[in-house]
């Protein structure tokens, strides 16, 4: 049997080689590719409601939510959310992609369809994998392919014996693009699936008081018609945490058989309570949410002006294409250098190479224009090797 460790070695040599090796970096500079996109993460009124706060023990929740881990707070916080995004109950568990994971894993089964993006997050495709369900992949947001499937899945099980399931992002990560959720909506109410939405780099920027992008696209019946919403607490809200809204029987059908909420410690109580109050927080920033989006679109525009590619982006997310990793890595560790946090992201986590520039309520105009200058010298650095 071959050697454990000259194994690992041999798998990190090769990861270099490729230059994907990767390493945990403790940051500096302004910050253009965190998920704190309201800037909760560090608002003084969230410290101070902190440091407000006598009853913070116990420290950790000490068990998990159906022992003695539950707290009135994740209750509270649970059915202030549900009723902040106009669902019938939530579900709080420690991280999205423990959401993601379980209530995949809960919901689909080896004798199901299950239609994903194929580009969706890897919370996702893992839970797809451990449910055994039946993958069809479907191009990046693409539903004309999608209803293909669709319809050869109807050919070949007319009487629907087995379940279908779709699932997207509304807004994907590394490509800051969305699907066009009414015509998603229109092919549920002709197919008949089951439709999870992962609303976790939507929430908090986009729709009225930042509720997401369904409510941007979608009518009110629309939204309560989607069977499943996954949030994260650890994007917008500023803090640590997924939630999964949906119907009560759904949010109870969960408790008792989604493993990755049964088998582990709840979140700490303190974060719930803070989420509470982040939540306030995040619905009264609507003036914050239009400069942000304004200062995106004006970032892309001088992006473009100055001869760089970036993806088709139509959020505050913009990803700025690279032909190869090494170049990626020469980028980022360039503008590193000069006070500017932008992080290259390599395959597996995506197909090409990219810097994934996010935007967050803290940038101003200057520093876009700081970045643009900064990525010229950098191009020049780079095509001068
Ligand atoms: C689309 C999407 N869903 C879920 C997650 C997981 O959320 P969390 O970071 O809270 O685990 C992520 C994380 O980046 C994500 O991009």
């Amino acid at each position: 049997m071959a050697n454990h460790w000259e194994e690992i070695q041999k798998k990190l040599d090769s990861i270099r080689e490729k230059q994907l090796f990767r390493e945990t970096k403790t940051y500096q500079g302004i910050d253009f590719c965190s998920n704190d996109y309201m800037g909760l993460a560090t608002n003084p009124s969230m410290l101070e409601f902190f440091q407000s706060k006598k009853d913070i023990y116990p420290f950790g929740s000490t068990a998990s939510r159906l022992v003695r881990g539950n707290t009135g707070s994740m209750d509270q916080f649970e059915s202030e959310f549900a009723k902040f995004v106009e669902g019938e109950a939530a579900l709080l568990v420690s991280t999205g992609f423990t959401a993601n994971f379980g209530l995949l894993d809960s919901i689909a089964a080896p004798d199901c369809y299950l239609f994903t993006d194929r580009l969706n997050h890897a919370s996702i495709l893992d839970g797809i994998r451990i449910s055994g369900a039946q993958k069809k992949y479907y191009h990046h947001l693409d539903l004309v392919h999608l209803r293909s499937l669709l319809e050869k899945v109807d050919a070949e099980d007319p009487l629907h014996k087995k379940k279908r399931i779709v699932v997207t992002e509304t807004l994907f990560s590394m490509d800051g693009d969305s699907p066009d959720l009414k015509t998603l909506l229109s092919l549920k109410k002709e197919f008949g699936f089951v439709l999870v939405l992962d609303e976790a780099h939507a929430f908090g920027i986009y729709g009225e008081e930042g509720k997401g992008l369904v409510f941007r696209d979608l009518t009110l019946s629309e939204i309560q018609s989607i069977d499943y919403r996954v949030y994260t607490l650890g994007k917008s809200l500023g803090l640590e945490g997924g939630i999964i809204v949906t119907k009560k029987i759904g949010r109870d059908h969960l408790v008792n058989v989604m493993r990755s909420f049964i088998f582990s410690t709840a979140p700490l109580p303190m974060i719930s309570k803070l989420a509470s109050y982040s939540l306030k927080l995040l619905s009264s920033m609507d003036k914050e949410r239009e400069d942000l989006l304004k200062i995106a679109e004006s970032l892309k525009s001088s992006l473009v002006r100055n001869g760089f590619s970036i993806t088709e982006s139509t959020s505050h997310i913009i990803p700025l294409l690279l032909e190869t990793e090494k170049e990626a890595l020469f980028y980022a560790t360039g503008l590193q250098e000069k006070g500017l946090d932008v992080r290259a992201i390599r395959p597996p986590t995506v197909p090409t190479p990219r810097l994934r520039i996010s935007l967050n309520a803290k940038i101003k105009l200057n520093d876009i224009d700081r970045l643009v200058e900064e990525l010229i010298l950098v191009r020049e650095k780079w095509r001068s090797l």
